[in-house]
């Protein structure tokens, strides 16, 4: 596929990579610095280019936005109308107004900023450096990256790029669904915590019958 991304750092960078090491073609923007994406490029490969946002928004089927929460706004504004675009939104909440209100997610905010776009949320809950050395496990030790939105072929859609990057997705739900897999970490949320297939699907079980989820799980390695 065409993956437009905006923010090529440490999250929207390592996913760059990890997608384009599977075949994708990748279009990098929204640096302050013209030659890091450059080499950010050629390090990808041949399908990798740079572009400005809108342009990163005009060759991708999908856009992967992940700037810091205070870029957001200058982000959005310089991507254009996402109208029918795949969005995978990486940020996290951290950083000044325009803020979600009380009792609503970060997800479904960001989803209504971004009108007409197949918004979805994931790669948000682990670190960048965990992200780029847990990518590509295989098995029961293969590592869960979370996943939301409202739409859903376009979580189907991401999914199989969850899949391509290295992980595995696990779907919970529609983007006001989604507060235990958005920041901060706390006990009762899966945020900054590795979860694998078995143990993801034990929490799904839970939220599904109405029950606390399990304690985090902890795994050797
Ligand atoms: N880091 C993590 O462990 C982690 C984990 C999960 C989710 N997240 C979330 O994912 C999003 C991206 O995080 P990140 O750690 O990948 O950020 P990052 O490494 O700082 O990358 C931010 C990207 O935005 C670009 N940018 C353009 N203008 C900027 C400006 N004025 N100030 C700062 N950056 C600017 C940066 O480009 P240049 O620097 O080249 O200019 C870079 O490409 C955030 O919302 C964060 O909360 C982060």
């Amino acid at each position: 596929m065409n993956i437009g991304i905006i923010g090529a750092g440490r999250i929207g960078g390592g996913i760059a990579g990890q997608l384009g090491g599977a075949g994708h073609a990748i279009r990098l923007s929204f640096s302050r610095d013209a030659e890091k994406l450059a080499q950010l490029a050629q390090d990808i490969g041949p399908r990798a280019s740079v572009g400005t946002p809108a342009e990163a928004v005009q060759f991708g089927e999908v856009v992967v936005i992940s700037v810091p929460w205070s870029e957001l706004p200058n982000a959005l504004e310089q991507a254009g109308a996402l109208e029918g675009k795949t969005v995978i939104d990486t940020t996290n909440q951290f950083g000044p107004p325009p803020l979600p209100p009380e009792g609503e997610t970060a997800a479904h905010f960001n989803a209504s900023r971004m009108p007409g776009a197949r918004y979805t949320k994931s790669f948000n809950t682990l670190t960048s450096a965990f992200q780029a050395s847990a990518a590509g496990r295989e098995g029961e030790r293969r590592v869960v990256q979370w996943l939301c939105g409202d739409d859903q072929e376009a979580k189907r859609i991401v999914a199989r790029l969850i899949d391509d990057a290295g992980f595995v997705a696990v779907d919970v739900g529609g983007t006001m669904d989604c507060s235990l897999m958005e920041a901060p970490r706390r006990p009762g949320a899966v945020y900054g915590e590795e979860y694998r297939l078995a143990d993801a699907q034990a929490v799904l079980e839970s939220l599904r019958s109405g029950q606390p989820i399990p304690p985090t799980p902890r795994y050797e390695e």
